[in-house]
């Protein structure tokens, strides 16, 4: 796997994201209120703009989620399905935290 660090974990306050360009990969990385993190594509399906990492961070039945900010779709933060429609999903990336650093691995 091509581990990239991205930022020291306290940029990353809980239920935010910050959008990361990783090698020609847009991302959007997040850290939910239960200190878990996620990383998933940052382009939103519905209108191709790179808006996901200023979604609203919630969930869905337990399920962590992000709330496009545009038009409101929400998605799993961990498999990426969109929950409002099963033909839309954004690609997910392993995230990792190695001491207070966050790690992003992308293909
Ligand atoms: S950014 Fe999606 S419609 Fe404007």
């Amino acid at each position: 796997m091509n581990w990239q660090q991205i930022c020291e974990l306290d940029l990353l306050p809980p239920e935010y994201g910050l959008p990361a360009l990783i090698r020609n990969h847009p991302v959007a990385l997040f850290r939910t209120r239960d200190d878990e993190l996620f990383a998933v594509g940052n382009v939103d399906p519905f209108c191709g703009a790179g808006v996901m990492s200023r979604g609203i961070v919630g969930d869905r039945d337990g399920e962590p989620t992000v709330a496009s900010p545009m038009l409101k779709q929400v998605f799993s933060l961990r498999t990426g399905q969109c929950l409002d429609d099963p033909d839309a999903r954004l690609p997910v990336y392993p995230v990792r935290r190695r001491a207070d650093v966050v790690e992003v691995a992308v293909p």
